[in-house]
């Protein structure tokens, strides 16, 4: 059942689409419409991470409620990091980059305690993830990501397993978002 709450931020998100002109998507399914987004927030901050980076960050809806001291949100869409700037300000970093550019893009020495990359892999290859995860796994300790249901929706173009990341992080726990073809699962990196 829609909350009134869900429907109350799908409206303030609308009008705010009408100034920043970000995916539709955003809109649609705001904070409180979409429970995996606390269930991710209660994920990190039970790792209680000094440093969080949240990859396809969007409005930043998880990331702003991520207890790191230091927090990086990256997205491909200028308009949506436009947007997460106005509503969570400059506490976080937001950076409008690719995901195979957040390597570079992040200071050199600096290690995540904790990358987040949710509701986006489904749209990239095995290949080309563990491509952008490579340069980032020696400075990285917790992986958060989502699996979309072996029989989930067709319209999820990749299913990932992970079983690339087999050799280099332990599964430490599957969370069910019920009502959704979508898994949480949190790695951890062997050091
Ligand atoms: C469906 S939204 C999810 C946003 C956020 N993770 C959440 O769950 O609220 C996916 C976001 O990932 C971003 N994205 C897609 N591919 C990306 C990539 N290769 N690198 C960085 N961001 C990407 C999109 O621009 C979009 O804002």
């Amino acid at each position: 059942m829609t909350t009134l709450r869900c429907r109350c931020e799908r409206l303030w998100l609308r009008g705010l689409r009408l100034v920043f002109r970000f995916d539709a998507w955003h809109a649609s399914a705001p904070y409180s419409c979409r429970p995996y987004k606390s269930k991710v927030v209660e994920l990190v901050n039970a790792l209680a991470p000094a440093t969080a980076v949240e990859v396809g960050c969007g409005l930043g809806e998880i990331l702003s409620r991520v207890t790191a001291s230091e927090r990086f949100g990256f997205d491909t869409d200028r308009a949506v990091i436009r947007a997460a700037r106005f509503l969570h300000g400059d506490q976080v970093h937001w950076i409008h980059a690719d995901f195979a550019a957040v390597a570079l893009s992040l200071p050199q020495q600096r290690r995540i305690d904790c990358l987040i990359m949710v509701n986006w892999i489904h749209n990239i290859s095995p290949e080309q993830l563990w491509a952008c995860l490579l340069p980032l796994l020696p400075r990285l300790r917790w992986l958060i990501v989502d699996a979309i249901d072996r029989d989930g929706p067709a319209s999820y173009r990749f299913k990932h397993d992970f079983a690339f990341l087999s050799a280099v992080a332990g599964r430490v726990s599957t969370t069910h978002i019920s009502g959704e073809p979508r898994t949480l699962i949190v790695f951890k990196v062997a050091q």
